[in-house]
């Protein structure tokens, strides 16, 4: 949420600064602005909307293009609208400081009453700005020292990019529950809040840790933990290349992730099936037989996407393992004090690995001392690394909001765990192999769904006009079901409800009309002649019934009044080629009515606000 990026070394800093922040625009893209150092002082320039409109901005200020130390934002508005006031960086005292910020100030309003009886003005409604003031409040002429001190006054989640006049070419950056990272060039760095806006220029790059502060000149660096002293973070390495982020001749970034949706799942299967013990590999859940065995309890937590892909984890995990299991939003597992104990395993699941309500999650199953795993996507991420174990994706990056191939890389290491967990109780090795082949077609079943995109693009045209639909399955089929529709709605605008098909007939029924239509998911599969009866009583409303079908089933595709097929296979697997059947039906509703497609208005990636 947010994207922050900044640079100090020999180069001029802007071009570097504005590529940047079009790689970050996902995570934010209300506002955006820069601020870079001069002879006579820092300079901030700050622009309403999309990081094009801050590139207009600048085309008008070649004085700002020799200077190699700066910051820039992209915004997510949480405290003021997205105006220019609002947009950071935001500047303290008489702009001998520059600051940009993701995260919230909690006790900003306190903060704000403090400074402002001391004289200081305030031109935003952001919490941001009272850091701004409290830094140079602080200053006396060593910017790591006031910013330390600061942060000691500050109650919430941040993170930093702070340079003061009177310190050239340094910039000092911190972070607390929100990511930074440093990437490390030839007598420079580049500082940014993803590790895409500096995957171009290098790929070696320091993660901080919660509670770190970094003073940066060039290529040095002084990492220090808030209350102690120097600390030493390993470099990593970035294992995906600036291709991965790049939209590789598709429209968008969203139709590129769903076709590299194939690829992905064979990453995120590579060297995790066993075929011939019929097993899942899945070490780095680092539980012990044992504690597979004892396992009494599945929790799982997520948000948006990540929790409906746990939905379909709960089914499988019970399904075939017989262990419990259960999904949950993640703000709720926080604070409805949840029942957990020591033989629970809680499995936080999460694209981005930063969102804020997950990682709470986190925190607070293990400090009820369950066993904590996350499945994750993004490597290095705040929940991958408090967790401490679990299991990457390897979907590679994904830059659009809405999410695709993260979730069908979840749910392919979903069925892996309910694998392994069944394998370690009553499966048979004979099942497992079953249940191997069919995890390792998942790929293929994928492709022929991608395959039928011009199909599913002319059945997109007969939807483009509506206002509201419906999704609904059973079993297997319902939370995918709960994923189209919030597919729909985020891309297109379209209010969409995902329901059970039973449920719709408990109150939903009454909104259907001609003007509503309902999206059923039908194929082959336990429960498939009651959606049949279910999609009658809609058709009975006058709505026009999509229906999702396995090929050659005749009696649905007459039952329905327009059919997308996805190819022949188990209902468990069956998720992922329907998913993917809904997210091309959503990309093109969305294309026909001409929205924003990878960033849709009041979305953010990457939410780390609770
Ligand atoms: C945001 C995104 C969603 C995503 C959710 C959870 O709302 O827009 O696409 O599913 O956050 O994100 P996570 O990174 O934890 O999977």
């Amino acid at each position: 949420m947010c994207g922050i990026v900044a640079y100090t070394g020999p180069r001029p800093a802007l071009p570097v600064l504005l590529s940047g922040l079009k790689r970050l625009e996902y995570r934010g893209y209300d506002s955006a602005g820069i601020a870079v150092e001069t002879q006579e002082r820092i300079a901030i320039r700050k622009a309403k909307g999309k990081v094009s409109e801050l590139v207009k901005l600048l085309g008008e200020s070649s004085d700002l293009e020799t200077s190699t130390c700066g910051i820039a934002h992209t915004r997510w508005a949480t405290h003021g609208p997205p105006t220019q006031e609002n947009a950071h960086p935001h500047a303290g005292g008489k702009q001998g400081i520059a600051l940009v910020h993701n995260g919230i100030i909690e006790n900003h309003r306190a903060l704000r009453e403090k400074l402002s009886s001391v004289g200081y003005v305030f031109l935003s409604e952001t919490d941001t700005e009272v850091l701004a003031h409290l830094v140079d409040s602080l200053y006396q002429g060593n910017l790591v020292q006031a910013l330390t001190n600061a942060l000691k006054e500050v109650d919430g989640t941040f993170g930093i990019a702070v340079m003061a006049h009177s310190e050239p070419g340094t910039l000092v950056v911190a972070r607390r529950g929100s990511p930074i990272v440093l990437g490390l060039g030839e007598g420079e760095t580049i500082v940014a809040s993803d590790a895409s806006a500096i995957i171009k220029h290098t790929r070696q790059a320091i993660y901080l840790d919660d509670n770190d502060i970094a003073c940066i000149k060039g290529s040095e660096l002084d990492i220090r933990t808030l209350d102690s002293g120097t600390v030493v973070r390993p470099a990593s390495e970035i294992d995906w290349s600036a291709d991965a982020a790049e939209k590789g001749g598709y429209e968008h970034y969203m139709l590129k992730e769903i076709f590299e949706q194939p690829e992905a799942i064979r990453n995120t299967l590579r060297g995790r099936l066993d075929r011939d013990r019929g097993n899942a590999i899945l070490s780095g859940l680092g539980l012990s037989p044992r504690e597979l065995s004892d396992l009494h309890r599945v929790l799982i937590v997520g948000c948006g996407t990540s929790m409906n892909a746990g939905l379909v984890g709960e089914y499988a995990i019970e399904d075939f393992a017989g262990v419990l299991a259960e999904v949950e939003q993640a703000a709720e597992f926080r604070y409805r004090n949840p029942i957990v104990n020591p033989s629970d395993l809680v499995v936080a699941i999460s694209q981005s690995g930063e969102t804020a309500d997950t990682l709470a999650a986190v925190r607070e199953a293990i400090d009820k001392g369950a066993l904590v795993s996350g499945l994750v996507n993004t490597v290095g991420s705040t929940i991958a690394r408090e967790t401490g174990r679990g299991v990457y994706l390897h979907a590679g990056p994904e830059i659009s909001v809405a999410s695709t191939k993260a979730f069908t890389s979840q749910v392919s290491v979903l069925l892996m765990m309910a694998l392994k967990f069944a394998r370690s109780r009553r499966m048979s090795q004979e099942k497992g192999r079953r249940m191997v082949k069919e995890i390792e077609d998942l790929p293929s079943l994928v492709e022929a769904v991608l395959a039928k995109n011009d199909e599913i693009a002319k059945v997109a045209e007969r939807y483009v006009d509506q206002q509201s639909a419906f999704f609904i399955g059973r079993g297997y089929m319902y939370p995918v079901a709960l994923e189209g529709a919030l597919k729909l709605k985020e891309i297109s605008y379209i209010h969409a409800e995902g329901y059970h098909a039973a449920e719709l007939k408990h109150g939903p029924i009454a909104l259907l009309e001609e003007s509503v239509p309902v999206i059923a998911l039908c194929n082959e599969g336990p429960g498939k002649d009651k959606t049949l009866g279910n999609v009658a009583e809609c058709q009975a409303r006058a709505s026009r019934v999509l229906g999702i079908v396995t090929e050659g089933d005749e009696e649905a595709i007459a039952t329905v009044d327009d059919h997308i097929t996805i190819p022949a296979c188990p209902m468990h697997t069956s998720v992922i080629p329907a998913t993917v059947a809904l997210q091309l039906l959503s990309y093109h509703i969305a294309r026909l009515r001409g929205c924003a497609i990878d960033q849709p208005r009041n979305l953010a990636k990457s939410v780390t606000v609770e």
